[in-house]
Formats: C-alpha cells, structure tokens, sequence
C-alpha cells in the first residue's frame, strides 16, 4: 500500500496510538546492575570515567543493592577487586575471596536478588590476563580448570548464576561439569558468548583495575570485525550447557545480537558496557545529549535487536524512570 491510501503517520498522530502499536517495551524485569566489590569497610570510590558508579565494600554493596532490589531490579551482577593479585589469581576462587564473601553476605541479607557472578582472572593475575600465562602466551587449557574451580566457589558461597567473560575455548563445558559433580547442577551458566576485542571496556578496566600489563587480549576475545563467528561462538557455547547466551558489547554490535537471536532460541544478554555508558555521561556533561533519553533509546534499541536482559550501569537511572 502506498501513500495516500497508506498513511504511517496515522498509527503516530497520538501518545495512545503509538502505545497501540509499540512493538517493543523495556521492563524493570529485564535489568541486571553490575557491581564492584572491594576490601574495607565504608568504603566507596568512585570510578571516575562512570559517574555514580564505585568500588564498594561488602557493607556499601549491600546498600546499593537493596536500592536495586527496591526498584524492582531483578538481580546484579558481582566484580571484585581484590587486595592482592598474583600470576595464578588465587583470589578469584578463594573460599574467603572478596566475591565469595559478598556473595555470602547478599545472599544472606537480600535472598531474592538474583546474585550473579562473573567469572574470570584478569581481576585476580598479576599480569591482567583473563587466562594462565605461559611466556607472553595465554594457555587456554591450563585455565579451564582455574576457571572451573572460580565458578564452584561461587556456587558454593550461594551464587545464583555464574557468567564466565573470560573467552577461553571449552570453558562452559568445563564449568558445568565441575557444577554438575559437586551438587550445583541448578546453577545456570550464562556465557558470554560473543565477546569481543572492544576498546568500550575502558572505564571498566580503571574500575575492576583489570588491563592487562602486556600485549591486549586479542588472542582470546572477537575481532570487531567478525559477525558469522560470533554465531559459532554462541552455537559451541549452547551445546557445552550454557543456559543464557550474552553478546558484549551492546550497542555497537546490534546487529550481532539480531543475528544470534535469529539462530539461537536460548534466552539472550547484551552488555551495555562502561564505555557506552560513560560516552552518554560524557556528552551530557557537556550538555551535547540528553542524557536520559539517549539512555532511554539505547536501551530500548538493544531489546529491538533481540536481547531478553540488559546488564547495564543505567539499571537503578532507567529502573527509576519506567517506575515513574
Ligand atoms: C572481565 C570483564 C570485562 C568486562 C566484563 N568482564 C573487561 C575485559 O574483558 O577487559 C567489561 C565490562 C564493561 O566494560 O563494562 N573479563
């Protein structure tokens, strides 16, 4: 049908009209906060590149995380910072780890909030890897088995979900076999499947103080430039037991999203990450946007590309608005 017997404009001439026929709505429900966690006790730094976001201690955690679960937020998402680093990462599945420890006490304090945790090294090497270090290599294989042993302490400090971003191959199989045979087997996995090689993570890496001391992390995360494999990634991860599929980042990578949605009926994530966040706080401060209804469409725009769940630094801003 074409114009005059087809009008768009009429379906738009009013707010009802456009809530008629809406095809897509961002819910509280679909939100997941990521959170820092740090040593200390009233301790809250701020992370400068992502403005309202810290480095919390487990006491100040809980505080932001009650906030979240009052706005309806349906979980949040754990990193640590933990006071010492070494070349294996102990820390990252130590029974007494800053995130075993956090996780103990939000599970205790707040049981309904969906306590989620990422799994990964590059918080906890000396090096800033996301794997084991053999000479300036990362060894895939020699980190399953860290990697494994960091999810089950998770699962056994009372984790609800555990999502490794670390990018090793094999690592979802790995996990969910050690789960499996230590009594987790209800502990869904969500991969993050398509990850990719994204200079967006800046601010989060001063946040989680996480880069890496040589090299970059070419050789284990997606070249940007790749979409079929993304496909593949997503489609290994399925077969190894992931339950949620994520693709990170988000924005930039919209159309990795629909693609995946496409081919895989498992429920989806997209991470909208630091530097899409702190793009949007830059240009506010600067009075060039509007930041809330920049943030408004971006996260709107990710659920239209396909994902279910947006873990996003805007989860409490945007949980606040739709609230009204
Ligand atoms: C850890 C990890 C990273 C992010 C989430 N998990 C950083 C990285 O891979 O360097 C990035 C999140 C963000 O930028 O908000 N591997």
């Amino acid at each position: 049908m074409l114009f005059p017997d087809y009008r768009p404009r009429r379906m738009r001439q009013n707010k009802v009209f456009r809530r008629l026929v809406r095809e897509t709505s961002l819910s509280v429900n679909d939100l997941i906060l990521p959170l820092f966690a740090c040593e200390g006790k009233g301790v809250k730094n701020p992370i400068d590149a992502m403005p309202g976001n810290a480095q919390l201690s487990i006491d100040n955690l809980v505080k932001v995380a009650k906030q979240a679960f009052d706005l309806g937020i349906p979980g949040v998402i754990l990193f640590g910072i933990p006071s010492k680093k070494d070349p294996l990462g102990t820390q990252a599945y130590s029974k007494d780890g800053i995130v075993q420890r956090a996780v103990k006490t939000l599970k205790n304090k707040i049981p309904e909030l969906l306590v989620i945790t990422d799994v990964c090294l590059c918080g906890y090497t000396d090096h800033g890897h996301c794997g084991f270090v053999d000479g300036h290599r990362v060894d895939n294989d020699a980190t399953l088995d860290l990697l494994a042993k960091t999810a089950l302490s998770h699962a056994k400090a009372g984790a609800d979900m555990v999502a490794p971003s670390d990018m090793m191959d094999g690592r979802v199989a790995e996990i969910r076999g050690t789960l499996d045979e230590n009594d987790f087997s209800q502990v869904p996995i969500m991969s993050y499947a398509a990850k990719y090689c994204s200079a967006f993570y800046g601010p989060f890496r001063e946040a989680a103080e996480s880069a890496p001391k040589f090299g970059d992390r070419r050789t284990y995360q997606m070249d940007p430039a790749n979409a079929r494999e993304a496909i593949r990634e997503a489609a290994m991860d399925v077969e190894e037991g992931a339950d949620i599929i994520m693709v990170k980042p988000a924005l930039p990578y919209l159309d990795i999203i629909c693609r995946i949605r496409d081919e895989i009926d498992l429920p989806m994530a997209a991470y909208h990450v630091s530097g899409e966040f702190s793009m949007i706080k830059a240009a506010e401060k600067m009075g060039w946007v509007d930041g809330q209804k920049v943030m408004m469409e971006s996260l709107i725009a990710i659920k239209r590309a396909g994902a279910d769940i947006i873990l996003t630094y805007f989860a409490m801003e945007a949980a606040a608005l739709i609230n009204g």
